[in-house]
């Protein structure tokens, strides 16, 4: 589709998820960290296209809670299932889903004792503090835990590593995933997420293999940023402009604002269907919504040729943690189509 075609289609703000970008992540994954398993976390963008191509690409689903189980009733039973939640609750256990999940995390002893009473069949994954004895969730002494879950005839996989989110430094990554097994017989087998997405890492200048360079050949991951966030795009109309300040009719209610995302300002497209890249230098525009909703967390726009009411203005990067927080609240929630693959 031409600019003029976006154009004419625009009927209020919408989010396009780019199919042939995630593909395009899962295998740049696979390929930096061979024979690695990767689980996608569902809450990163839950949204069934998405899921749907994700699995399609070979990823196993990462679940915490029986609303995420009940999405995956439509997939083959085939796909694996990680049940990586912050704790184990009795309906949680006794969901198909996750009675049939090839992996499950215990972050506590009463989460050993539920799921030693439980039908799981699968790998158990030991969630463990950091070397410093904290963390959100999990345990300090993994190694009771995994005498505990032996004497229930269970199978202990190893740990549960999450070192945090958007690690913007592949060093630091490695550097928290290895005090997290430093100490434990216990091998890791599961480090979480924390990637940041492709991207980001293009603009910082680092490399993926920096990141997984040391993991073992049998390590899990549940990249959710890396995955989705450069394979979605929002794009919104320019309502007016007034000096260097433009309202968009989107808002806070369709992105969000997050502690860790880097929303970028892709481009215009303009009324007449010309397409303007943004630029690094040059004017630029603060970004307001017309409910004095605060966006002003996002980037600025910065284009040579000033906007213009009409105008579109494409956001990159709006995958991650957007469409599981989006509210009704100021306007509705944007329509979402999936495509094969966008220019943008
Ligand atoms: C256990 C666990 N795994 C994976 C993720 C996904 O992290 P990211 O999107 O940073 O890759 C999270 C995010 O909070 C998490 O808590």
């Amino acid at each position: 589709m031409d600019g003029r075609a976006w154009q004419q289609q625009y009927r209020g703000p919408q989010f396009l998820i780019d199919r042939g970008r995630i593909r395009d992540a899962v295998a740049r994954i696979s390929a930096a960290a061979a024979g690695i398993e990767i689980f996608y976390p569902l809450k990163t963008n839950p949204h069934p296209e998405v899921l749907a191509t994700v699995v399609e690409s070979g990823c196993g689903v990462a679940i915490s809670h029986v609303a995420e189980a009940e999405l995956l009733r439509d997939f083959p039973a085939s796909v694996n299932v990680g049940v990586f939640a912050p704790c184990l609750d009795p309906e949680l256990l006794e969901h198909d889903r996750v009675r049939n999940a090839r992996y499950m995390t215990v972050n506590s002893m009463a989460d050993t004792d539920r799921v030693g009473e439980s039908a799981f069949e699968g790998e158990v994954l030991i969630r463990r503090h950091d070397a410093r004895g904290q963390g959100k969730f999990g345990c300090a002494d993994a190694e009771a835990m995994a005498v505990c879950l032996r004497t229930k005839e269970l199978r202990v996989g190893g740990l549960h590593v999450h070192a945090g989110t958007n690690i913007e430094s592949a060093q630091q990554w490695r550097q928290a995933i290895a005090a997290a097994g430093a100490g434990s017989s216990l091998t890791i087998r599961n480090y979480g997420g924390g990637l940041p997405a492709q991207s980001r890492l293009d603009e910082l200048g680092l490399a993926l293999s920096a990141y997984l360079e040391d993991l073992a050949p049998d390590a899990i991951l549940e990249p959710g940023r890396y995955i989705v966030d450069d394979a979605l795009f929002c794009l919104s109309r320019i309502l007016a402009v007034d000096d260097d300040r433009v309202f968009l009719d989107v808002g806070s209610n369709a992105l969000p604002p997050l502690a860790s995302s880097r929303y970028t300002v892709q481009r215009m497209i303009r009324r007449t269907g010309e397409i303007v890249e943004s630029s690094s230098t040059g004017p630029s525009y603060a970004l307001f919504d017309r409910g004095c909703m605060d966006i002003t967390y996002l980037p600025r726009l910065m284009c040579a040729i000033p906007p213009e009411t009409g105008d579109l203005v494409v956001f990159g990067r709006c995958g991650a943690y957007t469409y599981s927080l989006w509210s009704d609240f100021g306007a509705g929630r944007p329509d979402v189509t999936a495509h094969e693959r966008l220019f943008f």
